[in-house]
């Protein structure tokens, strides 16, 4: 039962087009994924943007799909006496935590647990029911602090990394146990622009056969091994990061969810991304200017065949970029870009 739940996610969390590897910011890869606030409680990146985009002191209801800590949500609220914030999280511990920090608001904000690709399901919403969307895509600070999550690559951590928790899911050690050696070379290479992703696939391939990878430091010495040298942070983040994001298989919420997310905007209602890896980045950028053309067929068909109007504006031209200050004050903010479109009538 337990082998075939993981056999048939096999596939959806290996990425189809290994193409994606060109496509990194080799800063973020850079960068340790585990720099957070002092506390572990997480700071809202670029807080002061995502309320100015977002407008609540418009009043509405505010879809916030990664609650998380609930930091921006409690931005939002504060900002707009007359919003309202639906908060999703698929982390429960995190729902709890943002209940707790957003008491004061309980009037003004419900919460439901899931995916927030699901978000018009969970609440049933119907379209043109949101002022605006956030999403603040990652891990939170919290999930990274604790332990027992596996998210950091920390020594005796074990390789978890789901963020919705205890479940059904299959783990990192369990797509470590599971995959092909090709499958394994997809992630490393394609999530985490690794250049020796099929060296470190064919070491796990061969480590596996011995004992499971299990910990952090099953995965460090099976790095170690294949690197021959001792391990930078970034070497590590890099293939820390390919795992959690097939983990969880980011993209394809972000995929699934941009338009389904899109549809339930009111005319004027605005949809606030902040991406931390290229990958996310990337399908924000392209979903926000599609839905921004008049005309989205291939050039080659003669007449257009698409819907034929844009759907709404950009309101930022790139991405914007948290100032010195913040990073400063909040490494883990350095490598957000941040997106803003809003719907038309
Ligand atoms: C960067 S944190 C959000 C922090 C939050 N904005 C704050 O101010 O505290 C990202 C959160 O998104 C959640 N998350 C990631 N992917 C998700 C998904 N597909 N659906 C719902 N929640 C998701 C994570 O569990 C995590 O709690």
């Amino acid at each position: 039962m337990w082998g075939l739940g993981v056999g048939q996610r096999r596939l959806s969390a290996v990425p189809t087009s290994s193409a994606n590897a060109r496509a990194s910011w080799r800063r973020r890869a850079s960068q340790p994924d585990h720099l957070s606030s002092n506390d572990g409680t997480h700071e809202p990146v670029m807080a002061p943007e995502v309320v100015r985009l977002l407008a609540p002191d418009r009043g509405g209801v505010f879809l916030d799909g990664t609650v998380g800590d609930g930091g921006h949500a409690e931005a939002i609220l504060r900002a707009g006496a007359e919003a309202r914030v639906l908060a999703v999280d698929k982390d429960s511990q995190a729902l709890e935590r943002a209940r707790a920090r957003l008491a004061t608001y309980s009037e003004r904000v419900a919460f439901e647990h899931g995916d927030y690709a699901d978000a018009g399901e969970l609440f049933d919403l119907g379209e043109g029911a949101l002022a605006g969307v956030l999403l603040d895509l990652g891990v939170s600070s919290h999930q990274i602090d604790s332990s027992e999550r596996g998210f950091s690559f920390r020594p005796g951590v074990p390789l978890d990394m789901r963020m919705a928790g205890q479940g059904e899911e299959p783990t990192a050690a369990d797509l470590l146990a599971t995959l092909s050696a090709d499958e394994l070379t997809t992630i490393f290479r394609a999530y985490g622009e690794e250049r020796r992703a099929r060296r470190l696939a064919s070491e796990i391939v061969r480590r596996r056969r011995v004992a499971p990878l299990r910990t952090s430091d099953d995965l460090r010495d099976a790095l170690t091994s294949v690197w021959g040298r001792p391990l930078a942070p970034a070497d590590l983040a890099r293939v820390f990061q390919a795992l959690r994001i097939a983990v969880n298989r980011e993209l394809e919420s972000v995929e699934r969810g941009l338009p389904r997310l899109r549809d339930l905007l009111a005319p004027g209602g605005r949809f606030v991304v902040l991406a931390y890896h290229s990958l996310e980045d990337r399908q924000v950028k392209r979903e926000f200017r599609d839905w921004s053309r008049d005309c989205v067929c291939p050039p080659e068909l003669p007449v257009c065949r698409c819907r034929g109007r844009r759907l709404g504006r950009e309101l930022t031209r790139g991405p914007l970029r948290p100032d010195p200050g913040e990073v400063a004050g909040n490494p883990r903010a350095r490598s957000a870009r941040l997106r803003a479109w809003e719907r038309g009538e």
